[in-house]
């Protein structure tokens, strides 16, 4: 039943910027619900009858299944759907793609390359879109990151992030998240890779600060978090990238210098002995696996919000 479009105005998630400030708190409280909820074995079906469309044009294990399950225990359902089998590999431009597929789904989630490919889509869709991830962006990566955080160490709001390592798309979200939270957001990265002026320039020097140094960089932050040296698509990269990114590794030297209390994340998959050690990502302040289940609470709030609004009563 595509049911979303005459009842709500279509809403987008394709970044960060998308919700504000308030709609993320809602969000956050939601996922408190819908995630006690399931906890509790309690069904919950408010997206009977809708349809999720998941469009993939690179590989996942968490974002695939956490959309999937996610549309399942909501009482929906959830079509996986790889660029290389459908039309779209084959050249079918993505503004018509956009134009059948959200005629016959409730909802669409897609990972792909450019961030240019999915607004695209949206603009010649029907039903909300979810950035699934993009060259430029993860939204729903660091929506379930500051849940997981707020969970650990309440609001984010004030407090200092680090990010070691590449500046890339799940980087890129934190800064959105800096500025629209209000958080700070220390960066280091090798020579080579910092950030330019031009992408700095939309965010307060104070809220988003690069380091070259990265034992500077983690000092006073409350969370430590980093991702892989080589994202997908820059494969032909990864040589080069495993020299200059040597230094950058999160090892146990650089959460002492932190602090004990200081939290350690990644979107994974991680590579050990790369961008973290071992010790670190299965140590006591590593919360990695709480951050993938985190995926799935937080989707579920994500996609009940898009397609019903903010909702009044109990679950
Ligand atoms: N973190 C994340 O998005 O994981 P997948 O690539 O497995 O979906
Ligand atoms: N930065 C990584 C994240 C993977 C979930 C990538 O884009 O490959």
């Amino acid at each position: 039943m595509n049911l979303s479009t005459p009842t709500l105005p279509t809403r987008h998630y394709l970044s960060f910027d998308a919700l504000s400030a308030a709609e993320y708190a809602y969000l956050f409280d939601r996922t408190r619900i819908i995630k006690a909820r399931f906890k509790r074995y309690e069904t919950y079906h408010p997206l009977a009858d809708r349809t999720l469309a998941m469009i993939f044009e690179k590989h996942s294990t968490r974002t695939r299944l956490s959309f999937e399950a996610g549309m399942h225990q909501m009482g929906g359902s959830a079509i996986y759907l790889n660029t290389r089998d459908t039309q779209l590999g084959r050249g079918e431009p993505v503004e018509d793609a956009a134009q059948v597929i959200s005629r016959m789904v409730d909802l669409v989630m897609i990972r792909t390359f450019e961030q240019d490919i999915i607004e695209r889509f949206a603009a010649n869709s029907r039903v909300p879109v979810i950035n699934g991830l993009t060259n430029e962006f993860h939204p729903c990566q660091i929506l379930a990151d500051l849940f997981t955080y707020q969970e650990h160490r309440g609001p984010v709001t004030g407090q200092t992030i680090a990010w070691i390592g590449d500046a890339n798309n799940v980087c890129r979200t934190w800064m959105q998240a800096a500025r629209l939270l209000n958080f700070r957001l220390h960066i280091s990265t090798p020579p080579g890779y910092e950030l330019d002026s031009q992408q700095l320039s939309h965010f307060d020097p104070e809220q988003v600060q690069q380091f070259s140094d990265p034992m500077k960089a983690v000092a006073g932050a409350s969370l430590v978090t980093t991702d892989v040296w080589t994202s997908m698509g820059f494969e032909a990269e990864n040589e080069v990238r495993l020299n200059a990114f040597a230094d950058w590794q999160v090892d146990a030297d650089m959460m002492r210098a932190a602090g004990p209390d200081a939290l350690f994340m990644h979107c994974l998959p991680a590579h050990r002995g790369e961008e973290v050690t071992g010790e670190v990502i299965d140590g006591p302040q590593s919360v990695v696996w709480e951050e993938a289940e985190n995926r799935l609470h937080t989707q579920k709030a994500l996609m009940e919000f898009l397609l019903l609004g903010e909702m009044s009563d109990a679950p």
